[in-house]
């Protein structure tokens, strides 16, 4: 089966970004992000409230944004696409609301997709000229690490996907957030301000606990690790953890680090994958990127990541592709009422609206 090649309108606002993109197949035409970071800094965390006013605001000049930046208009769209979950409740129903009702005033059809799926996708996206020129070849494995997710999935076609594992409790994302703030006092988000001071730090410094490796499955768990931070931060001085900032970063990050490659590690022995596909906000970390791709190559595994700093964290651009790859597959809902959000979305239950 092909995927489409028409121009596809996507939307998501599952969180903190509000974005709209125009793609046609895997060609990535524009991909817009109005990031919310500045407005939530003072919260340490995504504010729904203030998330929903911030997208409410943007929605309709970052579409603008993206047809005129793909040099198109409304009128050559073929399909709507937009994240109906999981995210937070408030920030999803700004976009799909704004879609309902493109999709009634243009009499466009509409693509729903889950934003984990787009995730997985984001690995795939192409240029105008069509590069990078990457196969898919099913079954594949997607490892997604975010600020809300950390899931194993085999993927064994387009809209395909069987949960191999998952975090039984924080993302790896949310908890290199958290680890940020306890040792810094501030840092949203915290995965990149980690990265940078782990690069100074000994990562031998303090042991924390290798999660979930007893288990013998493919589920994670990381609130152990931020115990165990906790106790270690409670234990010191200020000065003290000042002055071990650094370790401390790079110790927490490599316990974290090291729980999601021993669980990846499993689950290619499980499946028996040929390629990787890795997305979500962490996989722009460096340190990561180099261990995945150590343990892919000595596995015999192709390995991708999103191939550009605008597909890594949330975009619409991966929501569009994600939405080409189901159109084949009849996700296509030409009554927009039918359409609701669902912050608890899995990709496990694929909704057919
Ligand atoms: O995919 P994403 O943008 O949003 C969702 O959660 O869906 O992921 C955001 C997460 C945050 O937890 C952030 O701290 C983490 O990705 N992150 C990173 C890096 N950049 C973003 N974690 C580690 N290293 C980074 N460079
Ligand atoms: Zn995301």
């Amino acid at each position: 089966m092909k995927y489409s090649s028409d121009l596809i309108l996507a939307v998501d606002t599952s969180a903190d970004d509000t974005c709209a993109a125009v793609v046609k197949g895997r060609r990535v035409l524009s991909n817009i992000r109005y990031s919310q970071i500045a407005l939530h800094q003072a919260y340490g965390g995504i504010f729904p409230t203030v998330a929903k006013r911030a997208h409410l605001e943007r929605i309709d000049g970052v579409i603008a944004r993206a047809l005129k930046t793909a040099r198109c208009s409304i009128n050559d769209i073929k399909y709507l696409a937009v994240t109906y979950g999981p995210g937070l409740a408030p920030s999803l129903l700004v976009g799909v609301n704004t879609i309902k009702e493109l999709s009634k005033k243009y009499s466009l059809p509409i693509i729903p997709v889950n934003h984990m799926e787009g995730h997985i996708f984001s690995c795939f996206a192409e240029n105008r000229n069509g590069l990078p020129d990457r196969e898919i070849q099913f079954p594949f494995l997607a490892f997604l690490v975010s600020g809300g997710h950390t899931e194993l999935v085999k993927v064994t076609d387009y809209a395909q996907y069987a949960m191999l594992g998952r975090t039984v409790d924080d993302a790896a994302g949310e908890a290199l957030d958290k680890a940020a703030r306890l040792i810094t006092g501030e840092g949203y988000p915290g995965g990149p301000l980690i990265e940078k001071l782990a690069r100074e730090g000994n990562a031998q410094a303090f042991q924390f606990p290798i999660p979930m490796t007893k288990t013998g499955d493919l589920q994670f768990s990381y609130s152990g690790l931020k115990t165990a931070l906790l106790y270690i931060v409670r234990s010191m001085t200020d000065e003290e953890r000042i002055q071990k900032t650094n370790d401390l970063a790079a110790s927490f990050q490599h316990g974290i680090f090291k729980s999601l490659l021993w669980k990846l590690d499993k689950g290619i022995d499980q499946t028996g994958a040929k390629l990787l596909a890795v997305g979500g906000g962490v996989s722009a970390n460096k340190l990561f990127r180099k261990q995945v791709r150590q343990l892919a190559r000595s596995k015999g595994c192709t390995v991708y990541f999103p191939p550009k700093r605008s597909l890594e964290g949330d975009n619409a651009a991966m929501i569009g592709i994600a939405a080409a790859m189901k159109v084949g597959k009849g996700y296509i809902v030409t009554d927009s009422e039918k359409i609701e959000h669902m912050p608890k979305a899995t990709l496990q239950s694929l909704e057919r609206f």
